[in-house]
């Protein structure tokens, strides 16, 4: 992130992956329109950043956001047309457009609340791990607006309609486990894993072409809302052009290993990346080893009695 402190988000780089913390747990990480400013410009910076390979979004505290700050971004802004305006574009271009068309994989990690806008980034956000016990809300009906910027139309995009029609109606909390029920979200885990099963998967995401991975994710998102001739022409052109570029000459690599060096199975797992440290060679078996042992001393008795 720029040089400059900020005040609502703290960013930490660690092995390729940068967790970005909304912070204001005193507030449980409600978006104040400062939040969605400093949110915006660290996600444009990160995008480029050459040590971020994964993106993490999670709360400070224990508490991924409750939402929009009602006090700051709503009622102070009432009689403010500006600062609404400029406060809803960054709010909604860092929680959707940024992260929906995002070059680099990009994970939430939710715990505590999540509650009402805060399901835009938990729906652009690529995967979502949450903790078991996560109370989810779709509160706006309980305080009279509808899930407004995008979140009717994204919550509805994620999950089953019945249980979007539901939850937003209702405004009923539901828990992790639900949540994954659903498909709010990949992963549902005790809270004391949730740390490392995010870790997990950054480090999955990270042994994968980079080249191939931007590609299938806007692939994935692209085509939902294509037919199927604009279909075969998007992916067909975004499959050339995934060798524009691309540092690790994926297919070919992928071919190689796989057919001349015999290296790695695809079906498992993804090719060697250039750098990456190569498996150790795998060792035997302790059972074998005994029983190569005792073949051992077998002829070596046979050979004395000679
Ligand atoms: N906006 C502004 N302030 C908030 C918000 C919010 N969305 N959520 C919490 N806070 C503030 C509280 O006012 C309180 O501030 P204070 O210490 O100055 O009094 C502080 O955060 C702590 O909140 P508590 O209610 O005391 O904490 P608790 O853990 O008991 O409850 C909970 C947390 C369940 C999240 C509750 O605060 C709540 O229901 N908040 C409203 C959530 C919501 O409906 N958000 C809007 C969704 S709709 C949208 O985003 C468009």
């Amino acid at each position: 992130m720029a040089a400059k402190k900020m005040k609502c988000v703290k960013v930490e780089k660690k092995g390729g992956i940068a967790w970005v913390w909304l912070n204001r747990p005193e507030k449980r990480n409600a978006m104040s329109p400062q939040l969605h400013f400093e949110m915006d410009e660290t996600l444009r910076v990160l995008e480029t950043d050459p040590k971020t390979r994964v993106v993490v979004i999670a709360g400070a505290g224990g508490y991924f956001s409750a939402g929009q700050d009602l006090k700051e971004f709503f009622r102070a802004n009432e009689k403010n047309p500006a600062g609404r305006k400029a406060a809803a574009e960054a709010a909604n271009r860092w929680r959707w457009e940024r992260l929906y068309k995002y070059d680099k994989p990009t994970i939430a990690m939710v715990e505590g609340y999540c509650v009402g806008g805060a399901f835009m980034q938990l729906c652009a956000t690529d995967f979502a791990v949450a903790a078991d016990d996560t109370v989810f809300s779709l509160s706006e009906v309980n305080w009279g607006i509808l899930p407004g910027a995008l979140v009717s139309k994204v919550v509805s995009d994620t999950i089953m309609p019945r249980k979007a029609l539901y939850y937003c109606c209702l405004g009923e909390p539901f828990d992790g486990v639900e949540a994954e029920k659903i498909g709010f979200v990949n992963f549902a885990v005790p809270k004391e894993d949730l740390v490392n099963k995010t870790i997990e998967l950054a480090q999955k995401l990270m042994a994968k072409s980079p080249a191939v991975l931007r590609a299938t994710k806007h692939a994935v998102r692209q085509v939902r809302t294509m037919d199927f001739d604009q279909s075969y022409d998007y992916l067909a052109a975004k499959g050339q052009a995934i060798k524009v570029g691309d540092t690790e000459d994926s297919y070919n690599t992928g071919l190689t290993q796989f057919l001349d060096k015999k290296a790695y199975k695809p079906t498992f797992e993804p090719f060697a990346l250039k750098g990456a440290k190569k498996p150790k060679a795998k060792k035997k078996a302790p059972a074998k080893k005994k029983a190569a042992a005792k073949k051992k001393t077998a002829k070596k008795k046979t050979a004395k009695k000679k």
